[in-house]
């Protein structure tokens, strides 16, 4: 099953009913190869790890722990989405782990954001691995692995870590349901599956989410003007038709402040950047052009509703020579 390639002849899956051919053959093969085992999964709740849970959950319902790590630095209603679609609509054995003050403190007055990026990867295997270390029993993992994973692995662009880097004393056998699938693929059959548009056509994420777009050492309030500021943006771009037309939009808080006014008095608050990029493959992306109505009525949302704001930026710059996020 792990050495599972792409037929070369395989249909590209572009309607509901070739989603729901691969989605009655993936439970076959899952049952075939799951057995009566139990399997784990680490749910973030992006596209891939959302599409495996459900695919699994049809399959071997409760023979799957799903695994949801809060770090702290998820977007603002995400932690909340992954436990109602999962756990409450969809019945699934889930633990939700609240690790936001194990992450934040293990961040403190940390700048470098390579170094972040490491604290952030460490730690998250670090608590997975606390979790499936309390578990009984458990032989398989599943993976949201999918088939530009493999080809790029393959072809030495970006290195791809089975089982996510875990500790050897964890030595699972792997379950890649989606593996030969392309992510437009993965979309159809998660909308298939019942999955909300919301979760299925989510923009790309970065692993460690919200630490990158909140710059320099993250402290916790201007966390929260990152998640703040981003969800208002988020809320405008889809009320304005452009949520399923920008490839990528977020906000930035930089860790610097700088002079304003606010009813009469002086302030000193943080700038709020916002970044709204199209691209194809993310190697190079152009700027969208926002309305300037709707870049004015953002602004006054985000310094009138986001608190220690008092200035909000629109980033120009294409990539090349900035990278889409700002660290
Ligand atoms: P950059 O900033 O390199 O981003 O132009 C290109 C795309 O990759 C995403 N990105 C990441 N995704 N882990 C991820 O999973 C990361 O560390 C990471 N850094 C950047 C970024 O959001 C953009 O879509």
């Amino acid at each position: 099953m792990a050495e599972l390639r792409r037929p070369d002849n395989m249909k590209r899956i572009t309607t509901p009913e070739l989603a729901k051919a691969f989605i009655d053959e993936q439970i076959a093969a899952l049952r075939a190869q799951i057995g009566d085992r139990k399997v784990l999964l680490a749910l973030s709740g992006g596209v891939d790890s959302s599409v495996v849970a459900a695919l699994l959950i049809k399959a071997v319902g409760q023979q799957l722990t799903c695994v949801h790590v809060n770090h702290g630095l998820l977007r603002k209603g995400e932690p909340e989405q992954v436990i109602e679609v999962f756990r409450n609509q969809m019945k699934a054995n889930l633990i939700y782990v609240d690790a936001v003050d194990r992450f934040l403190d293990n961040l403190a007055g940390v700048s470098d954001p390579e170094t972040k990026r490491k604290i952030i990867g460490n730690e998250f295997i670090e608590v997975f691995a606390e979790e499936a270390r309390k578990l009984d029993g458990v032989s398989l993992l599943a993976q949201g692995t999918i088939w530009p994973d493999i080809l790029e692995s393959e072809g030495g662009i970006k290195a791809h870590h089975n089982a996510g880097g875990l500790p050897d004393d964890l030595n699972f056998e792997l379950v890649e349901p989606v593996r030969i699938l392309f992510k437009d693929e993965v979309r159809i059959v998660g909308s298939e599956l019942g999955l909300p548009d919301g979760m299925v056509y989510r923009q790309p994420f970065p692993g460690p989410g919200l630490g990158v777009r909140c710059v320099g050492a993250i402290t916790r309030d201007r966390l929260e003007a990152v998640r703040e500021s981003d969800a208002i943006l988020r809320e405008e771009f889809a009320k304005n038709g452009l949520a399923g037309k920008v490839w990528q939009y977020f906000t930035i808080v930089p860790d610097f402040r700088t002079t304003g006014i606010r009813d009469g008095q002086r302030s000193y608050d943080w700038p709020v950047v916002i970044r709204a990029v199209n691209t194809r493959d993310a190697m190079s992306a152009t700027v969208e052009d926002v309305p300037f109505a709707l870049l004015q009525h953002i602004t006054d949302r985000i310094t009138h509703e986001v608190a220690g704001v008092n200035r909000v930026l629109y980033d120009l710059t294409p990539k090349p020579t900035g990278t889409i996020e700002w660290e």
